[in-house]
């Protein structure tokens, strides 16, 4: 049977692409950053994942206000990186598990959460960077990857109980397909982070601390958080927070907490990172 072995949350900042892109991780403002991910390198290189279920958000490359998904799922054989105003990235295509997105579409589906089902589709830095976060620069991806978007960029967004619940039913999508598979499932975005209007450049160190905290160890706790304590605390875009909630209820009540990252700033983010392991 497929099985879901560990989690991996990770900010998705599209300088940290560029500054991959460009060659410049060892300068003094990105070394600390990259630093954090030299653990995760290796972990992944001995994990050797077959697929990750990538949880992640459009940020209107895909999708824009004609079509507004809360959650989808790819199925197709292969994702190209979107071009979001400078050309692609210069990474890899994304090759995907049709028939495990297929299985998952339909046990989530029929477990009452309504997915859309994508099979045409380009992935933007939601999805690249954490990829090239954990793998660095490879020819190829060195596994499969279904992507899974949910809708934080146009109100209103998935409350964080129906993002640990799908989470859940994901969980039980992927035990019951008939393959030994092991698959991670990671969740990507955040943490505190606003990139308009008059709060601008707003990180709240300590919420996000808290929430690192409540995630490993009570996320039933960070589950309740309602919508407006995101947008109050950790600024409009903190909102991409509930996507690490998909890939906490997709594992154990009690997890290993394997790998913690933490740093301010990054572009406008404080960049965070979590390694989770079921027991
Ligand atoms: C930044 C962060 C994001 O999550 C994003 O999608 C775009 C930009 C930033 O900090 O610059
Ligand atoms: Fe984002």
């Amino acid at each position: 049977m497929a099985r879901i072995t560990a989690g991996v949350a990770t900010s998705h900042v599209p300088l940290l692409g560029r500054a991959v892109d460009t060659g410049c991780t060892d300068e003094p403002y990105w070394a600390p950053i990259f630093k954090g991910y030299e653990f995760s390198k290796k972990w992944i290189s001995q994990k050797k994942p077959d697929v990750v279920f990538l949880v992640y958000n459009d940020h209107a490359s895909a999708f824009s206000l004609d079509l507004i998904p809360t959650f989808a799922i790819g199925c197709a054989e292969a994702f190209a990186p979107a071009d979001e105003g400078f050309g692609p990235r210069p990474v890899p295509d994304v090759k995907g598990h049709p028939d495990l997105a297929w299985h998952i579409a339909q046990s989530v589906i029929q477990q009452d959460f309504d997915l859309t089902i994508v099979n045409k589709m380009d992935v933007d830095h939601g999805l690249t960077v954490p990829l090239t976060m954990m793998f660095g620069q490879p020819n190829q991806w060195p596994c499969k990857v279904i992507p899974f978007a949910v809708n934080v960029v146009q109100y209103p967004p998935p409350s964080g109980r129906r993002c640990l619940n799908v989470g859940k039913a994901i969980r039980k999508a992927v035990e019951s397909f008939d393959e030994d598979l092991n698959v991670q499932i990671w969740g990507t975005g955040g943490m505190s982070h606003q990139l308009q209007g008059p709060r601008a450049g707003l990180i709240n160190q300590d919420w996000d601390k808290r929430f690192l905290d409540m995630l490993v160890n009570d996320p039933q706790a960070a589950a309740d958080i309602p919508h407006i304590e995101y947008l109050r605390e950790t600024g409009s875009e903190g909102i991409e927070m509930v996507m690490w909630l998909v890939m906490r209820g997709a594992l154990d009540p009690a997890v290993i907490e394997r790998h913690r990252h933490y740093h301010v700033p990054c572009s406008n983010t404080a960049i965070g990172h979590l390694i989770l392991e079921n027991k």
